[in-house]
């Protein structure tokens, strides 16, 4: 097997492999998108399915990254170069870089409203009732969010904030960068989570939130709530970008491939559940209906941290603190992770240092962010396939490049890469036993890409029906 290459960088410890692969899977999905999945496709029934599709077909890409990570030592592009020369799979390499500019773009907007909020609580502008609108101060919560998202300048900035963050990390490399920061913010990140956790479970009222989010419901079960947690399996472990491949490039000789796989899904599985149980405890505590996406963390939550804590300011201004923080961690060790994707291949296809390789990539991000900002604002009428640049971007990688990618890697995998290159990729070149090798195999050559293949048909037919 090849060994690292010190001039690429590589992960100093099993903990950083874990921890940086973890916070590439855990991040906005996780805590806003995953309880609203949960709610609506019937709870714990829901949960039960999610987790066959994250074991049986996510983990399966994963690990399928990794393999093809190891192996070649190369950027996403790069690793298919060296493992296929002159076949068209580079075309998942490809696809897989865009797809990392496309998602850092989208992504920052989200991630910079973040950083407003957490600015905003730790100001304790939140729970005090001071949101301005239009320079008047008020309490709607949707109008001060809708004022904020539509400005044609302050989200750009934020978003500059937030790429720089993400840039500081990327840019100081592997071990000093991304592995350090890692090790960093994913444990203040969970510290955080349980925190939120009991916090939430002591709100008068909570069992009603903790009922909704647990109570098997298999009449809500329906083909689309299946696929829906295909989709969002996929999503959470950011597996088909080739941002595992990435970040496989730097493990070394001794990271255990499946292990590694197993212990990131676990961590982003339990993330995933226990932000339900921060949200939907707080939110049934006040009697609000829960709501999907920027209107739950941007609109719901303020109202219910206002309406909770209207007594207890301190706990308000703590508990509301913490969760744009946690919200402001996962989306930054996701993002980096996207970073790292499109900077290793500018790096090295373009022989750049790493620093002038992220710095093209954060003004390339800049741009496409800030043309996603503005569709909320001047540019609303603005649009491309009747959709404007943060839904266009968020729907080309949710829906296509992410599945594609996914196919493509386990196809390469599990019918095309020498078995035997395969084999020694996960066991360490023998030096490991893995006990479900031929499971895993099975996994990765029929039940990942058929399973893949479902959720991309589904996702083309009702787009040809719609032309
Ligand atoms: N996996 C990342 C998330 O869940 C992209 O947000």
């Amino acid at each position: 097997m090849q060994s690292g290459n010190a001039a690429r960088g590589s992960f100093g410890s099993q903990l950083g492999v874990i921890l940086a692969s973890a916070g590439s899977a855990v991040g906005l999905g996780n805590i806003w998108r995953f309880p609203t999945e949960v709610g609506k496709g019937g709870g714990a029934a829901f949960i039960l399915i999610y987790l066959g599709f994250i074991f049986l077909i996510a983990m399966p890409v994963m690990i399928s990254e990794f393999i093809i990570g190891r192996s070649a030592r190369s950027n996403a592009i790069g690793a298919f170069q060296k493992l296929a020369p002159g076949k068209l799979w580079v075309a998942a390499g490809i696809m897989g870089v865009l797809g990392g500019f496309l998602v850092l773009s989208f992504y920052s907007v989200v991630a910079g409203w973040t950083l407003h909020y957490t600015i905003q609580s730790a100001l304790g502008q939140l729970q005090g009732l001071q949101t301005t609108v239009n320079g008047q101060q008020t309490t709607d919560f949707a109008a001060a969010f809708n004022a904020f998202v539509s400005d044609p300048w302050q989200p750009i900035l934020y978003i500059a904030v937030f790429l720089l963050l993400t840039h500081l990390v990327v840019a100081r490399g592997i071990r000093h960068g991304i592995e350090r920061y890692s090790k960093l913010m994913m444990p203040m990140l969970l510290a955080i989570i349980v925190l939120l956790v009991c916090f939430s479970l002591m709100m008068p009222g909570a069992s009603e939130g903790i009922r909704f989010l647990l109570k098997p419901d298999l009449s809500r079960v329906t083909p689309e709530v299946i696929l829906g947690a295909m989709g969002q399996a996929f999503f959470s472990l950011s597996v088909g970008l080739g941002c595992l491949v990435t970040y496989a490039s730097y493990f070394n000789n001794e990271t255990r491939l499946v292990s590694s796989a197993m212990n990131v899904c676990i961590i982003d599985t339990m993330v995933a559940v226990l932000s339900g149980f921060i949200i939907f405890p707080t939110v049934f505590s006040v009697g609000i209906a829960p709501d999907a996406g920027p209107g739950l963390v941007f609109i719901t939550l303020p109202n219910v941290f206002l309406l909770t804590f209207g007594e207890m300011p301190v706990a308000g201004y703590i508990f509301s603190l913490l969760f744009y923080v946690l919200l402001l961690l996962a989306a930054l060790t996701s993002s980096i992770s996207m970073h790292e994707i499109c900077t290793a291949f500018i790096s090295e296809h373009f022989s750049h240092s790493r620093k002038r390789a992220a710095a093209i990539v954060t003004i390339v991000c800049l741009v496409l962010g800030s043309f996603c900002s503005l569709s909320f604002g001047p540019w609303q009428e603005v649009t491309i396939f009747g959709r404007g640049f943060f839904d266009l971007f968020d729907y080309t990688v949710t829906k296509f490049l992410m599945p594609l990618g996914g196919l493509l890697i386990t196809v390469f995998v599990g019918w095309w890469l020498d078995r035997k290159l395969v084999e020694g990729q996960l066991t360490n070149d023998g030096s490991i036993s893995i006990r479900a090798m031929k499971p895993l195999l099975f996994l990765i050559r029929w039940v990942a890409p058929i399973g893949i293949l479902v959720i991309f048909l589904n996702e083309l037919f009702p787009l040809f029906m719609m032309n």
